[in-house]
């Protein structure tokens, strides 16, 4: 009989241990990774959006268009592209998400205005997927940029 109990006893002590162990691991497996930052909903809705408004002159990659820095003969510039190539990660946050709602602000701008077509929190969500096109340096860059222009504009 004592025999049993302390089996029984034995056996739930090492359930237990062994359930802390591997919450423990879990844990640490989620922390850390500059993934977690994106909520993964937004990153889904983001990347739709994006293909189905953007992709076809910007790139499904963010590739952008064949010669972009040169204009055709009517002056208007190919799609750039928002890969680390571009120059879409040296602005700042605000500043493409007014371009992404109004449009180029060349007088010929082949960019056109998505501010009466897509929300605020849309918007927010093409220019967090089109952020997946850097590197880890660009993104970096552009978050101080960001930061930059917060301070300017409080
Ligand atoms: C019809 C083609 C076209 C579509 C569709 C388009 N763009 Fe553009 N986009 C351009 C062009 C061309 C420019 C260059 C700006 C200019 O010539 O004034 C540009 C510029 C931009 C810039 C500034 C890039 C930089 O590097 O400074 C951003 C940001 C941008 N587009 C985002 C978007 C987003 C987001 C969408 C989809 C919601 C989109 N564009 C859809 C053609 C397009």
């Amino acid at each position: 009989m004592w025999k049993w109990v302390a089996a029984v006893a034995a056996a739930v002590l090492i359930f237990g241990l062994g359930g802390i162990w591997l919450r423990l691991g879990s844990d640490q497996g989620q922390t850390g990774t500059s993934q977690a930052l994106i909520p993964s909903e937004h990153l889904t809705d983001g990347k739709a959006l994006y293909e189905a408004n953007c992709a076809s002159c910007h790139g499904i990659n963010g590739e952008g268009q064949p010669n972009w820095r040169v204009p055709n003969e009517q002056g208007v510039y190919p799609a750039p592209p928002h890969n680390n190539d571009g120059h879409t990660w040296h602005h700042a946050d605000q500043q493409l998400l007014e371009i992404i709602a109004q449009g180029g602000s060349l007088p010929n701008t082949g960019m056109p205005g998505y501010g009466g077509i897509l929300n605020q929190a849309q918007m927010e969500a093409i220019l967090t997927y089109i952020k997946t096109f850097w590197g880890p340096e660009q993104r970096e860059f552009q978050e101080q940029v960001t930061r930059n222009r917060q301070q300017q504009t409080q």
